[in-house]
């Protein structure tokens, strides 16, 4: 309620990375108040449910749905966004070296389509600076991924000395990792999602190793971020890469290029979309890699979730957990509690003791 009927009025009547970049700072300032997290978490309590707590890698994620990437791109707000009803949370793209992305005006808001379009450019304070916020949470209740890419004047064949340094900085800092290769606003990223993938995963997994033989514990998860614009056969080649080199998930899907359907004043602004005209796409790519990896590696959903019907969509067609971003623009964190609630209802109706049971039964 608050952030529909106060919050979001203001914040929309300022530029989009004006808002962000403030609402970023009350988050982080929050969260940094001694009894900021737990404000917050009486102002939007999790929604808790048994259906609804997944288990994956060792880990517990108190529910399905977790917050993508980009929002928090520094890992400066984890304690606050952590309490307001996210089941994960994922912060960055982080690049080894800081560095300042495209020129502003790089986000628009298509609010007619409940849609963004960005061209942010992995705009970022760097791995060092990251893993040292990482490390003044002491406590977070709730799994954090670390998504990881590229600077932008790496040339993509140097690209797995970039990923490699992001892990050797943040291995202690992250429960798990993903890579992106997926974002349309570096030059020439996605391609590593064809030319160079084997190369660059086995690269990414050694690293892993080692990280993992110095540092002693369980293993620590790898994902591998996809966009939703590559072709059938780019995608079955992708998968093959993924599964051979022992990737422990997929989250589909980044933003699009593409533009279908949208007949808006900044549709033609070059970047990612995501939203509402997303949704589609993105769970059609998981039910493809679904069929593609017969049910063996566990997805993760992103891209046009604002309802409870939208996240159980995703999750029938294959995703064993989902995560949003733009919704969270549009309707608060609030969503989060609704969407939950919501699964859970519709998992009970259709007679799912638990929400395992139903990823991949529309596939
Ligand atoms: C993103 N997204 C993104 N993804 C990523 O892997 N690294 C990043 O740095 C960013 N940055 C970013 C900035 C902005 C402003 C937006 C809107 C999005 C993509 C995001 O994580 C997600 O994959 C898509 O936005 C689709 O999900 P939604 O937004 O439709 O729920």
């Amino acid at each position: 309620m608050f952030y529909r009927k106060v919050a979001k009025p203001i914040l929309f009547k300022l530029d989009p990375e004006t808002a962000h970049h403030l609402v970023i700072r009350g988050m982080k300032g929050l969260g940094r108040m001694p009894f900021g997290p737990r404000l917050l978490g009486q102002f939007y309590p999790m929604y808790r449910s048994p259906r609804l707590e997944v288990s994956l890698w060792g880990m517990t994620f108190p529910n399905p749905i977790g917050l993508a990437a980009g929002l928090d791109k520094n890992g400066e707000a984890v304690p606050a966004f952590s309490a307001i009803g996210f089941g994960f949370l994922e912060v960055g793209t982080v690049t080894p070296l800081g560095q300042p992305g495209n020129d502003r005006p790089r986000l628009f808001r298509l609010p007619e389509y409940e849609a963004l379009i960005n061209r942010m450019g992995f705009n970022n304070a760097g791995a060092v600076h990251m893993a040292a916020n990482l490390s003044r949470v002491r406590q977070c209740p709730i799994p954090v991924a670390v998504n990881i890419g590229k600077n932008k004047t790496t040339p993509n064949d140097e690209a797995e000395a970039d990923y490699v340094a992001c892990i050797r900085e943040l291995y202690d800092h992250a429960d798990w990792f993903v890579v992106n290769i997926s974002s349309p606003n570096t030059p020439g990223l996605r391609d590593l999602q064809t030319d160079g993938l084997g190369r660059l995963l086995r690269a990414i997994m050694d690293e892993m190793a080692s990280q993992r033989e110095r540092r002693g514990g369980p293993p620590k998860p790898v994902a591998v971020k996809l966009a939703p614009d590559m072709e059938e056969g780019q995608l079955k080649e992708a998968i093959g890469r993924i599964v051979e080199h022992g990737v422990s998930a997929v989250i589909a899907t980044n933003t699009t290029v593409g533009r279908t359907g949208i007949d808006h004043p900044h549709a033609a602004q070059t970047g990612g979309l995501s939203g509402r005209p997303l949704g589609d796409r993105s769970t059609e790519m998981v039910r493809s890699i679904y069929r593609l990896t017969g049910g063996k590696l566990p997805i993760i959903g992103c891209g046009g979730i604002f309802t409870a019907e939208d996240a159980y969509a995703k999750i029938r067609a294959g995703a064993s957990l989902v995560e949003l971003y733009t919704s969270l623009i549009y309707r608060g964190p609030g969503l989060l509690a609704e969407i939950c609630r919501g699964l859970d209802r519709l998992l009970e109706r259709d007679g799912y003791a638990h929400v395992s049971q139903a990823v991949g039964v529309d596939a």
